[in-house]
This record gives C-alpha cells, structure tokens and sequence, in this order.
C-alpha cells in the first residue's frame, strides 16, 4: 500500500447492482457490530469525505453521456483516493471497523465488466490511485436483476444514471460481482439478498464471525 496501513481495524465492503439492500444491511451489521462493543464508521462510494462527495456529483447525476468510460473510470478511483485518505484510513489506524456501500469492485463491475473497460487498464490505474490495499471481506448482495432496478426505481432522486442504463449493461454488472466473488474466494463471500431482511442480516453476521472474527 502506497499511503495509510490499517493498524488494528477492519474494512468490510457490500458491493451488489442497483436496488440490492446494501443500505439496509450495513445498518443492521454496524447495529451488531457496535453492540459487540466496535467502533464501526459506516461510509459510501463514490463519496464518503468531502472532496468524494462533490465528485459523486457528477458520477451519478446528469446524462448518461457526459462521461466516456475512462474519464468516469479515473473520477471514481479519484474519488476513493480522497475517500481513503480522508474517512477509512484514518480510521482503519485507531481501530475502528469501517463498512463501505461500495469499494473497487464497483469500477470492476461497472465500468469493467459494464461498459467494457479492460481489466489491465482498470489494474494500472488502482494500482496508481489506491496502491494494493484491499478490504478484509466483501459481501457481494446478488438479486435478480429486474427485482433491484424496480426497487431502485422507486426511491431514486436525482441519481439516475446508471440507473438509467439498459438492463444489459445490469445484467453484464451482475455476472462482473459474481465473477470477482468467484477469483477471489477468500475475500468475498455472496449472499442471497431476495430474501428477507433480516434472513440476509444473520447470514451477513455469520460470515463476518467466520472470517473475521467479530
Ligand atoms: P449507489 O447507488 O449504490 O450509491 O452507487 C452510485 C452508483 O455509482 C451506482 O449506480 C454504481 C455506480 N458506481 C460505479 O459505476 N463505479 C464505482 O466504482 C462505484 C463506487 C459506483
């Protein structure tokens, strides 16, 4: 890692396509998790810091054009470079476990498997804005496709572009989260997020007991 080291804290992303539940189960793990007695700072990409957030800006809303798939490529790891340097390091070093709605394998899916950017290309530039750091588990929430664009349909704002990208692009995102969860075993785990709340909350639970130790 080319910047901060994690000194006792844990980073655990939930990465998935539009509409999967994320917000939800990182509520719920931060609850059982603080319970536990953690510091845990719950945080999201593309924003989580100041600088981030202004960046999020012009990653989610607008056309859907405005960006070509490099551009947008460079934003979101320019943004997860302030994000890191700012909000999850600092914490990661006084111990806390931080959660992240989203983290590199979003670009992966997106913008990799989605829009087509090669996967040596996205490498170099990872490699560039964040060095090797990597989260100590990520939970990868898989649902049918067309369930997550109705569900994100019903609650967007402003949001909307890649929501507003055609159900292939979504269909090509899904099968990119579950071919990262397949080459890298170790660190990701996928879980069923059809199911009820609280079904996928315990199932969460259980991973992060069995790999991390909570
Ligand atoms: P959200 O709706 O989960 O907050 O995420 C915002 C959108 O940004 C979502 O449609 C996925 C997209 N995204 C990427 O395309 N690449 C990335 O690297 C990240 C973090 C998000």
């Amino acid at each position: 890692m080319t910047d901060g080291a994690p000194a006792s804290g844990r980073f655990i992303t939930l990465e998935g396509g539009e509409g999967a539940g994320k917000s939800t189960q990182i509520a719920r793990l931060a609850a059982w998790l603080r319970a536990r007695g953690r510091e845990v700072v719950a945080t999201r990409e593309p924003g989580g810091s100041p600088g981030a957030e202004m960046i999020r800006k012009l990653l989610v809303e607008g056309p859907v054009e405005r960006w070509d798939g490099t551009t947008e490529a460079l934003l979101h790891f320019a943004a997860r470079r302030d994000h890191l340097r700012s909000t999850v390091w600092p914490a990661l070093q006084r111990g806390a476990w931080v959660i992240s709605d989203r983290f590199a394998d979003s670009t992966r899916a997106y913008q990799g498997y989605g829009l087509g950017l090669d996967h040596a290309t996205l490498g170099r530039l990872q490699e560039i804005a964040i060095g090797g750091f990597q989260p100590d588990l990520t939970v990868i929430l898989d649902l049918p496709v067309d369930i997550g664009l109705s569900r994100a349909a019903a609650r967007r704002g402003s949001e909307t572009r890649y929501e507003s990208l055609p159900r292939p692009f979504h269909v090509r995102v899904q099968e990119g989260f579950r071919e990262i969860a397949r080459s890298e075993p170790t660190r990701c785990a996928v879980v069923d997020g059809s199911r009820d709340i609280d079904t996928v909350a315990a199932e969460i639970a259980d991973f992060v007991i069995e790999r991390l130790g909570a």
